[in-house]
């Protein structure tokens, strides 16, 4: 770290309060360990943690606790990272302190605009965050040293601040523009729309996407968040953890539905249209984007939660195009919840989400980034919360594979 590096971080550390948020080292000892197989991890519980809690018969989400309806209607998306991040919602204060030290955050260094800005214009933009994220490494000289608790939270806060960032300046620099200069003054999902359109977010559509953030930020141990922790478990930094999360992130059956979702909205093109696309789904076995859950037996909360402000923000943000879009996908979970209910399938956080997007102006292949802007803040906190309490994940694998079989010579083979 150079002098000059090192006295601003030790600078922001000053307004950064202790962390108090891990699980309790006194837990059960563990009865003797069976040895079992479970594809995808199955009911297999890998942690213990007080980040999140799903109850998937009721549809009700917590973080730390707090029912996230509640920090939908009365909270905001810097509030819910500070609750993910300590354990507490801040008071007006401790608040103050931590937007002052998110807005410091924002800006890049100018190795990794750089390096974004020669970025192949054709890489999906996921990667690009992916790959930004763990050049910041770069400026980080004691990037590996996770020992210091004051100093991990710092990084974690630099990421969370630095994550649109990236996005911002990778669209802008895909479309030969320059990035905009983030700006203090606005909220984390104001400062993001600016960033990305150039021009002032008005003030209730960064209310909405402050609200989509918000459900966004954390889900228990999703296979993103597992990925964070399994490398958190190494001791690899929190730029491994992240990036690796983001990979993780990026499919289809996780993260990346989102975006697969408004493309399938799209073909199907009239709620009229439905019945045949089910039909053609189901006879060929192939799985609808934004349905299912391996958590939920109901309909995803989130998902409660976004229609609920969706139909508000159609209001202002018009458009036939959108409303058609709106009214194929509430007959797409109809017709789905007559054919595929009984196998605990209903739609998911991605089933609104991108409708909400695409309505406030975020293009298509930024869906999934916009989900990792937001899971930054619940990564991290698994992160910290796995460095704090570690034990290195290892687990078994069933060989099935053959024995004692010979090893030819290249030449007789
Ligand atoms: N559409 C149609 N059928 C689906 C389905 C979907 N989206 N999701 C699961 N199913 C069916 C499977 O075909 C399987 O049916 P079968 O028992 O007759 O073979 C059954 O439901 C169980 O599916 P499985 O894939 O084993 O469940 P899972 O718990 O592993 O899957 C998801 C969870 C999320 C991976 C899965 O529901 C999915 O792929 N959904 C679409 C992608 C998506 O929206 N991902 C975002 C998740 S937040």
């Amino acid at each position: 770290m150079t002098k000059k590096a090192d006295k601003t971080a030790k600078n922001s550390l000053k307004a950064v309060p202790e962390i108090d948020n891990q699980p309790s080292s006194e837990v059960a000892p563990s009865p003797a360990l069976e040895v079992v197989h479970r594809p995808g991890l199955e009911k297999v519980v890998a942690v213990r943690s007080t980040i999140s809690c799903v109850d998937g018969d009721k549809g009700v989400l917590e973080y730390r606790g707090i029912n996230v309806a509640d920090l939908v209607r009365y909270s905001s998306f810097e509030e819910t990272i500070f609750l993910l991040l300590y354990n507490h919602l801040p008071n007006e204060r401790e608040m103050m302190q931590f937007n002052t030290l998110i807005a410091k955050q924002r800006g890049l260094p100018a190795s990794v605009r750089d390096a974004i800005s020669s970025y192949p214009v054709g890489m999906h933009p996921i990667n690009a965050m992916q790959s930004a994220i763990i050049l910041l490494s770069g400026e980080d000289f004691y990037a590996d040293d996770v020992s210091s608790p004051q100093h991990n939270i710092r990084r974690c806060i630099s990421l969370i601040a630095k994550a649109p960032t990236i996005i911002a300046a990778f669209e802008r620099a895909r479309h030969g523009e320059q990035p905009m200069p983030a700006v203090t003054k606005y909220t984390l999902a104001e400062n993001f729309i600016f960033m990305l359109t150039g021009e002032p977010c008005p003030p209730e559509i960064g209310r909405f996407f402050d609200k989509l953030l918000i459900l966004h930020a954390e889900h228990t141990m999703n296979a993103s968040t597992f990925a964070a922790r399994v490398i958190g478990s190494t001791h690899g930094s929190v730029y491994s953890a992240i990036s690796g999360a983001v990979g993780a992130l990026s499919g289809p059956l996780h993260g990346g539905a989102n975006e697969r979702v408004l493309r399938m909205l799209y073909s199907i093109g009239h709620p009229d249209n439905v019945d045949k696309f089910l039909d053609e789904m189901i006879m060929t076995k192939t799985k609808i984007m934004g349905i299912g859950h391996r958590v939920y037996n109901v309909k995803d909360p989130r998902a409660v939660l976004i229609q609920d402000f969706m139909k508000n923000l159609l209001e202002i943000v018009p458009g036939e195009g959108r409303k058609n879009l709106y009214r194929t996908a509430l007959m797409l979970e109809e017709k789905s919840k007559e054919r595929l209910s009984h196998k605990g399938l209903h739609p998911n956080v991605d089933f609104y989400s991108g409708i909400v997007l695409d309505a406030l102006g975020v293009p298509g292949d930024l869906f999934t980034p916009v989900f990792a802007i937001s899971r930054v803040a619940g990564w991290c906190a698994h992160w910290l919360e796995q460095i704090g309490a570690n034990r290195l994940f290892r687990p078994l694998q069933e060989y099935i594979g053959d024995h004692k079989r010979p090893c030819i010579p290249i030449e007789d083979r």
